[in-house]
């Protein structure tokens, strides 16, 4: 049986770890899909065409170990904006969500557009300066050579243009739960998330 999990939410929210947590807790397999439009990005650093880029998308680009840069992140969020690079993503999407076991997918789009059916909605959200003080760990924890005010800049600008494009921006999905994590660890973010979940199971 296919049941779906939908999480949505600004940059840095702490959607992927939930997410993880949630798919660990649940046997569902779970979809990052920011990592299409970042390993998207990535490609167009090259110069390669976006549209091009995200029709020969593959698995092993999803694994390529640069992902997580400001820079990519930037180049991510600029090719999400494109219709043709949206659409190229869909069907994979749709088809990992419609798996038998349960599916988890995180992004921004995952309630509003990719699984308007989803059994489950969850719209992930914290203060900025706290989704600014998480990602500043996390960089700085995986080598990166990064700032509090660089990392913030990034997501707000990114958050901005995320919000604003006119192809399936960043919004909570009228039947979603809002989730604010700004004064939550992760375990209890994990447990607030859990909780919803089985409401629903
Ligand atoms: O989730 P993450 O921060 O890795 O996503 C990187 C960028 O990819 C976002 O800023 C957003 O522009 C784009 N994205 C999107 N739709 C999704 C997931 C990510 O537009 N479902």
């Amino acid at each position: 049986m296919a049941f779906t999990v939908a999480i949505d939410g600004p940059a840095a929210a702490g959607k992927g770890t939930i997410s993880k947590a949630v798919a660990a807790h649940f046997g569902f397999a779970h979809l990052d899909t920011g990592l299409l439009y970042r390993a998207t990005g990535r490609r167009t650093l090259d110069g390669t065409d976006p549209v091009t880029a995200a029709e020969q998308l593959l698995a092993a680009d999803l694994e390529a170990g640069d992902l997580r840069t400001p820079d990519v992140a930037q180049a991510a969020s600029r090719v999400a904006a494109i219709p043709e690079v949206r659409k190229a993503l869909v069907d994979f999407q749709r088809a990992f969500a419609r798996r038998d076991g349960g599916a988890v997918l995180d992004g921004r789009d995952i309630g509003t557009v990719i699984c308007p059916d989803a059994d489950v909605k969850l719209f992930v959200t914290a203060t900025d300066d706290v989704r600014a003080e998480r990602r500043l760990k996390e960089l700085l924890g995986s080598g990166h050579d990064t700032d509090y005010d660089e990392v913030l800049a990034d997501l707000r600008s990114r958050d901005a243009r995320d919000s604003a494009r006119a192809a399936a921006p960043l919004k909570p999905a009228d039947d979603a739960v809002t989730l604010d994590t700004s004064t939550m660890d992760i375990d209890a973010a994990v447990a607030a998330a859990i909780t919803i979940i089985n409401e629903t199971l």
